[in-house]
């Protein structure tokens, strides 16, 4: 599904040059969950953010569901954007004037009309990510959880190739964090949703089947649920 090559990517501060990326590669396989995890600064969300079409890598390739991402110009990255793409940040971004539903339709708007098939999908969304009811509720009014909720199902509306997400839990307490993990977990599982989420936390990284340990631009370690050593590596981390 995700196909990451020799992947490089500089920025410019003025004369000064920073390598953020230098040279990834990667592959994620389709309804495979994988967590990226690293120190603060080693890239991660630079990569993520590559992979959601936002900047162009300095070198390399990006190939999503057989496309290439770097080769497309900006315009038909915005369109491969929002047909194949969902992204959940940690500050989950919803409109706050707007209605849950709302929210979770936006993505829906830019491209043509809201057909039925569509409003099929958002109150199957809603029902699946646990805000029926509320589904008229004003998204300032709801608390971190039920807006990451939200932020899932207008990721998911799409019913994107990949789901990328940023730190998804990193401003929600552990038990609001399990159930954004089990419900991320549930469209994996369920639906064979692709999923590659960038986290800080050991605890949200054991919910994937990949673990990528990210270290200063590159890749360091990659560690599996069915490796052996994984239970043995998991319990080192957490010590
Ligand atoms: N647009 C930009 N211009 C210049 N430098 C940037 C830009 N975006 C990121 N960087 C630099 O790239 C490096 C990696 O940043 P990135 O945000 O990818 O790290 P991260 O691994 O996500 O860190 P954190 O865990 O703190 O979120 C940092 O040194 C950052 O300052
Ligand atoms: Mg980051």
């Amino acid at each position: 599904m995700i196909r990451v090559s020799n992947l490089t990517k500089e920025f410019f501060q003025g004369q000064e040059k920073t390598k953020v990326l230098k040279g990834v590669n990667l592959h994620v396989k389709e309804g495979e969950f994988v967590a990226i995890m690293g120190p603060s600064g080693s890239g991660k969300s630079t990569l993520l953010q590559l992979l959601d079409g936002l900047d162009l890598p300095t070198s390399g390739d990006i190939q999503i569901n057989q496309q290439l991402l770097n080769n497309m110009n900006e315009k038909e990255r915005t369109i491969f954007r929002r047909r194949h793409l969902g992204f959940v940040f940690q500050n989950y971004q919803l409109l706050p004037t707007l209605t849950v539903e709302e929210n979770i339709a936006f993505p829906l708007y830019a491209d043509r009309k809201i057909n039925k098939e569509h409003e099929k999908t958002i109150t199957n969304l809603i029902t699946a990510v646990g805000l029926k009811g509320i589904e008229k509720k004003s998204a300032n009014l709801l608390s971190g959880g039920q807006q990451q909720r939200v932020a899932i199902a207008r990721a998911l509306v799409n019913h994107p190739s990949v789901l990328l997400a940023d730190e998804p839990t990193g401003n929600l307490d552990r038990a609001i964090a399990e159930e954004i993990l089990r419900l991320l977990l549930m469209f994996n599982r369920k639906q064979h949703q692709t999923i590659v989420m960038v986290t800080h936390d050991i605890f949200a990284a054991g919910f994937a089947d990949r673990i990528i340990l990210f270290r200063d631009g590159v890749i360091e370690k990659i560690i599996a649920r069915k490796d052996e050593d994984y239970a043995e590596y998991m319990a080192n981390f957490m010590a």
